[in-house]
């Protein structure tokens, strides 16, 4: 059943129509021609809670589209949707008046997380789906005011941990803490009640300026923002744009290896990152979140430059044809599959063409990232002993982000389950193996043993 919610479309192309299609499938959508006496004539009523606008604006530039919606619709949301990447500008278009822009369709999963988090403030759900905020955020002894969901991978279920109105134990928090649980769930229509009880909690301590949780995402927000400006081709013909970039890669990479607080082991942290709210991004910082630390585990290589791998390694994608970006891998067919296993050739073409200066270690992992051990990889089949070390922690480091991926608010597996899984896999199918098994093994040994427990006892 359609929602009564309801969005209106103007100037949108097929693929940015797409996007909007895909993002909000269960709301009713209206489309208008963009002209200004359509838009001001034909009034949706009532008025829709999104707006997306696109690049097909004919002869009024987007900002006085902007400006034109606004008179119309005072209190909608009025977001760009642009599938034309070279162009893409989010600052300017926010500034003129649109409250974000998305590059489509590689941020439909940003965009679509923000229309949910939008509708669970409208209390308008459907907004049953979780987020994942971090522990330390929810003071022990201190009435909440939402409810705490603890995940337990074994049976896929989110368990109520703690009702609105109650408190939770500080021996109660020490105990999730003991089972290396760092993350805990929160209703996406109750963060709104979570931020509010953070920023409480905040004032009464000095000198603490945000929450772990609002940390994370503003990281990933500045990934977002670093990523999108690559795309740009402004950034082309601009060495000292290049450098920049690269320097607020770094600045994001400082957080990866050393921790904003620098006390938790690499193994925590990773526990810290298993459940994170998803994003379109969110596999890149997950990516280099894990290169970087398995890079420190295993001591192969720099962990900032694995983390720059990581961070880097698929912005090719956005090369590749609509069609084939908005596709699952396994949803390919054999030409577009061709197409699409080029993509970290694209990665390295457009650093190189972005003048981003990084190692030559970071180029190679980059490249070699979808090379297997086997030699059945790609693009170039190369055998284990000519893929380098960084490629091959980058390719683990990618398998197992994909391994703990969100799958409709859950991970599917701990951390632990996903190692193991790896190493079953290269193990059963010696011919085929991925990955190198005294790699994989001397990975699953960093794991300490009471981390398996944990995982046993919440199993
Ligand atoms: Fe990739």
């Amino acid at each position: 059943m359609k929602s009564t919610v309801s969005i209106l479309c103007t100037g949108l192309n097929k693929t940015e129509l797409e996007s909007a299609r895909a993002c909000v499938s269960h709301l009713t959508i209206h489309e208008r021609p963009c002209d200004a006496d359509q838009l001001m004539e034909n009034v949706v009523d009532p008025a829709p809670a999104f707006i997306f606008c696109g690049t097909e604006t004919g002869d009024l530039p987007p900002n006085e589209v902007a400006q034109l919606l606004r008179s119309v619709y005072q209190d909608a949301q009025i977001h760009f949707l642009s599938s034309q990447r070279e162009t893409f500008k989010r600052d300017l278009l926010v500034k003129n008046g649109f409250n974000d822009a998305y590059l489509v369709p590689i941020e439909n999963g940003i965009l679509k997380d923000a229309v949910t988090l939008r509708l669970a403030e409208m209390n308008a759900g459907p907004a049953k789906s979780y987020r994942s905020v971090s522990l330390i955020d929810i003071a022990p002894d201190t009435t909440l005011t939402f409810d705490v969901f603890v995940y337990l991978p074994m049976n896929g279920k989110h368990v109520r941990f703690s009702g609105a109105n109650e408190a939770i134990s500080k021996e109660r928090s020490d105990r999730l803490r003991k089972h290396q649980m760092q993350s805990v769930h929160v209703k996406t229509d109750q963060m709104p009640a979570f931020y509010k009880f953070t920023a409480d909690q905040l004032k009464k301590l000095d000198g603490t300026p945000m929450s772990d949780t609002e940390r994370k995402e503003r990281k990933q927000k500045a990934v977002r923002e670093l990523l999108s400006q690559m795309f740009s081709t402004d950034s082309a013909t601009d060495f000292s744009k290049g450098q920049e970039l690269v320097k607020d890669c770094n600045e994001i990479i400082k957080s990866y290896v050393v921790g904003e607080d620098g006390k938790n082991s690499w193994y925590e942290k990773i526990m810290s990152h298993s459940g994170e709210a998803g994003g379109s991004y969110s596999h890149s910082t997950n990516v280099a979140t894990f290169a970087a630390l398995f890079s420190l585990g295993l001591g192969i290589g720099k962990p900032e430059e694995l983390a720059m791998a990581g961070l880097l390694h698929d912005i090719g994608l956005a090369d590749l044809p609509p069609d084939i970006q908005q596709k699952k891998e396994d949803e390919l067919t054999p030409e577009e599959r061709m197409v699409y296993q080029q993509h970290p050739e694209y990665s390295v073409n457009m650093i190189k063409s972005r003048r981003l200066v990084v190692s030559e270690k970071v180029v190679r992992a980059i490249s070699e990232h979808h090379e297997r051990f086997s030699g059945d990889g790609y693009p170039k089949q190369l055998p284990g002993d000519r893929i380098c070390l960084e490629a091959q922690v980058l390719g683990m480091a990618d398998v197992f982000a994909d391994l703990m991926q969100l799958e409709s608010g859950r991970a599917r597996v701990t951390p632990m389950q996903a190692v193991k899984q790896m190493i079953d896999e290269c193990a059963g199918n010696p011919s085929h193996a991925q990955f190198d098994l005294s790699l994989l093994r001397r990975l699953a040994n960093l794991f300490p043993s009471s981390l398996q427990q944990a995982e046993e006892l919440t199993a």
